[in-house]
């Protein structure tokens, strides 16, 4: 496989051509952003724990019956994936009042919701994500009401297959966030999902295991993405 010209540079990850045409080589940095790119820095080998951390779960997902890109990994990191023509929206699923949906509603985090939240957001660095509804989707023409409907039922599913993995490894999911594409004309998981899109709390201390580490400056950066990766390969090894 040849790595070919380089498609798209995003925050935590390049993107580039490859020799073959439906496939793309995904590059993961480990340059970390936070607050739409306001703060910026590095955690050291975070793209190696992102990289070989989503290709466990997508490996776990697709057995599991949601298509993702995932093809296979190149190296440390560096992974193989379908070209999907990606939706620009984000999905995010939420267990427990965490990070926004604590600040919007005036409730404290860690409150746990009765059932799952589903929302979605308008990719645009330049209007910083809004949060918008199918409604919005579908007059956009961002995607149909039909695929804005998939893609929030498998954000479910997705949240119940990783919940299943991850308290196994002593780790609540607190909430994440999701991106879809097409690909053969079928909605395909794409993306990453690591402890930089994720929100995970050891299930005894509630002691954060994610990128609100480097968000907040709570120190123990490193610590936390190496840890939830020794903790998720032991699970499904
Ligand atoms: P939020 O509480 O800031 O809305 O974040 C919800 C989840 O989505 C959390 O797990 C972090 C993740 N997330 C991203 O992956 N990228 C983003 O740009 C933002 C804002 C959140
Ligand atoms: N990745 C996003 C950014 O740079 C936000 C975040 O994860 O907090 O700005």
């Amino acid at each position: 496989m040849e790595k070919l010209e380089l498609k798209y540079e995003g925050k935590a990850k390049r993107v580039y051509d490859t020799d073959e045409k439906e496939y793309f080589w995904v590059a993961y940095k480990d340059d970390a952003t936070a607050f739409n790119g306001e703060k910026k820095g590095q955690i050291v080998d975070k793209g190696l724990v992102n990289n070989q951390l989503s290709a466990l779960f997508f490996e776990e997902l697709e057995k599991a019956g949601i298509p993702t890109h995932f093809v296979r990994l190149l190296s440390d990191r560096d992974m193989l994936v379908r070209r999907l023509d990606m939706i620009p929206l984000e999905v995010v699923v939420r267990n427990i009042v965490a990070g926004s949906l604590s600040k919007r509603l005036g409730v404290e985090e860690g409150f746990e919701l009765s059932r799952p939240v589903v929302e979605l957001y308008y990719k645009d660095d330049a209007l910083g994500d809004p949060m918008v509804n199918e409604s919005h989707v579908a007059a956009m023409g961002w995607a149909s009401g039909e695929t804005a409907r998939k893609i929030q039922e498998m954000g479910l599913k997705v949240n119940s297959i990783l919940q299943g993995i991850l308290v196994k490894a002593g780790i609540q999911l607190i909430d994440f966030k999701l991106e879809f594409g097409i690909y053969e004309g079928k909605v395909y998981l794409g993306d990453e999902i690591s402890p930089d899109t994720c929100r995970y709390w050891d299930i005894e201390t509630r002691e954060k295991l994610d990128k609100d580490r480097f968000r907040r400056d709570l120190g123990k950066v490193e610590e936390a993405y190496q840890e939830v990766y020794r903790r998720v390969k032991a699970v499904l090894s």
